[in-house]
C-alpha cells in the first residue's frame, strides 16, 4: 500500500482516506473471491487496497457513472485536463455565475465531467443532492479554483485510478446495499461503510433505523468475512447500536480516533472514535511491519468497552 494513501478524484462525506491503512491491515490477505463494497463512495478504500477482483456499488448514480466512464476511458486524464482548463478559464472570467451555470447544466443533463467540476469547486467539497436528486451545494467562492497546479492534481488522481482500474477486474454498479449483499459468496470479503444515521442526509444518502437494522442482520448472516465501519463515540455520545447489534463474541470491535474535516456543522468536525467491526479475529501476521502492527485499531472488550 502506498504511503501516504492514494487519493481518488472525487471527495465525499465520510471518505476513509485516513483509515485505509487500518482497513487493509485488518483485512489481511485477500481471499480468492471479490472485494465487495456496498457503499463505495469515493472508492478510496478499493483504490488503496487494489484487489484484483472487486464489486463496487453505491446508490449514487453519479459516482458510479464517473467510475464507469473512467473505466471505459470516456473520461481520461487527457480529456479531463482539456475540459478543466477550458471550464476553469470560464469560471475565472465569469466568476460565481459560471459555477451555477455548470450546476444547472449538470442538474438538467448529468455528465461525469460536470460532476467532477462541481465536486472540486463546491463549498467544502461536500456532495449533497436535494430531495429531487439535484446537486445543491453552493460555490466555494474561489473563481480561480482551477489553477494549473490544481488541474494537474486532479488529472493525476484520474490517471492513478484509471491505471488501477485498467489492470483489475472491477465492476461498478448502482445498487442498494441489500442487492449488493445478496450477491456475496463464501470466497468474497465485504467492506461496508454506510452513512452514519442522522449525520449526512440527502437524496442518495438517507439512512434510517430500519436500514441500520437490516444491514446488521444481513452482515451477520453473510457467507463470507466482513469489515463494517461505524462510529464508536464522540465527546457527546456513544453508539448504542454497537452493543445492540454486535454484542455476540462472534464479532470483534476495533476502535481508532479519527478526525472529520468535512462537515457542515461544528458537531460534525469534533474528534470521533471510529469503529471497525468484523466477523473474524485479527491474527498477528509475522510479515507485517512493526509500524503496521502498532497502528492497528485497539480491540474493545465488549460489555464495558475499555481498551485492552
Ligand atoms: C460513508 S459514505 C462511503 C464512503 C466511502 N467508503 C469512501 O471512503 O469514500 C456512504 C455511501 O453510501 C451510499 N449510500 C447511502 N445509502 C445507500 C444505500 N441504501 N445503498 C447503497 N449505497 C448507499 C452513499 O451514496 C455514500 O456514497
Amino acid at each position: 500500500m502506498s504511503n501516504p494513501p492514494l487519493v481518488p478524484p472525487i471527495k465525499c462525506q465520510g471518505i476513509k482516506t485516513k483509515l485505509v491503512k487500518e482497513i487493509a491491515n485488518l483485512a489481511g490477505e485477500l481471499p480468492e473471491g471479490r472485494w465487495i463494497e456496498p457503499f463505495c463512495g469515493s472508492c478510496v478504500v478499493a483504490l488503496n487496497i487494489q484487489p484484483k477482483r472487486a464489486l463496487l456499488c453505491d446508490s449514487n448514480i453519479h459516482i458510479i457513472q464517473l467510475y464507469k466512464d473512467i473505466q471505459a476511458k470516456l473520461l481520461s486524464p487527457i480529456s479531463i485536463k482539456e475540459y478543466l482548463k477550458e471550464q476553469g478559464e470560464q469560471l475565472r472570467i465569469i466568476g460565481e455565475a459560471y459555477f451555477y451555470e455548470v450546476r444547472n447544466r449538470f442538474n438538467t443533463k448529468p455528465n461525469s465531467f460536470d460532476f467532477l467540476f462541481l465536486n472540486r469547486s463546491c463549498f467544502n467539497g461536500v456532495m449533497r443532492f436535494n430531495r429531487f436528486g439535484k446537486f445543491n451545494v453552493p460555490f466555494c467562492r474561489k473563481p480561480d479554483r482551477f489553477s494549473p497546479a490544481y488541474i494537474t492534481k486532479i488529472v493525476n488522481q484520474v490517471q492513478t485510478i484509471s491505471r488501477v482500474i485498467t489492470v483489475s477486474n472491477w465492476e461498478f454498479k448502482v445498487a442498494d446495499f441489500k442487492e449488493t449483499l445478496a450477491m456475496t459468496r463464501p470466497d468474497d470479503i465485504v467492506y461496508a461503510d454506510p452513512p452514519y444515521a442522522g449525520r449526512h442526509v440527502d437524496y442518495f444518502n438517507s439512512w434510517s433505523e430500519q436500514d441500520e437494522t437490516d444491514l446488521a442482520k444481513m452482515l451477520s448472516q453473510l457467507p463470507c468475512r466482513f469489515i463494517l465501519s461505524t462510529w464508536h463515540s464522540n465527546e457527546f455520545r456513544t453508539n448504542q447500536k454497537i452493543e445492540k447489534n454486535w454484542a455476540s463474541n462472534k464479532f470483534h470491535v476495533f476502535t481508532m480516533a479519527h478526525y472529520y474535516h468535512v462537515g457542515a456543522t461544528e458537531e460534525l468536525r469534533h474528534p470521533m472514535l471510529e469503529a471497525l467491526i468484523t466477523n473474524f479475529a485479527y491474527h498477528y501476521v509475522a510479515d507485517r511491519s512493526e509500524e503496521q502492527q502498532q497502528s492497528l485499531f485497539v480491540e474493545q472488550q465488549r460489555a464495558h468497552y475499555t481498551s485492552v
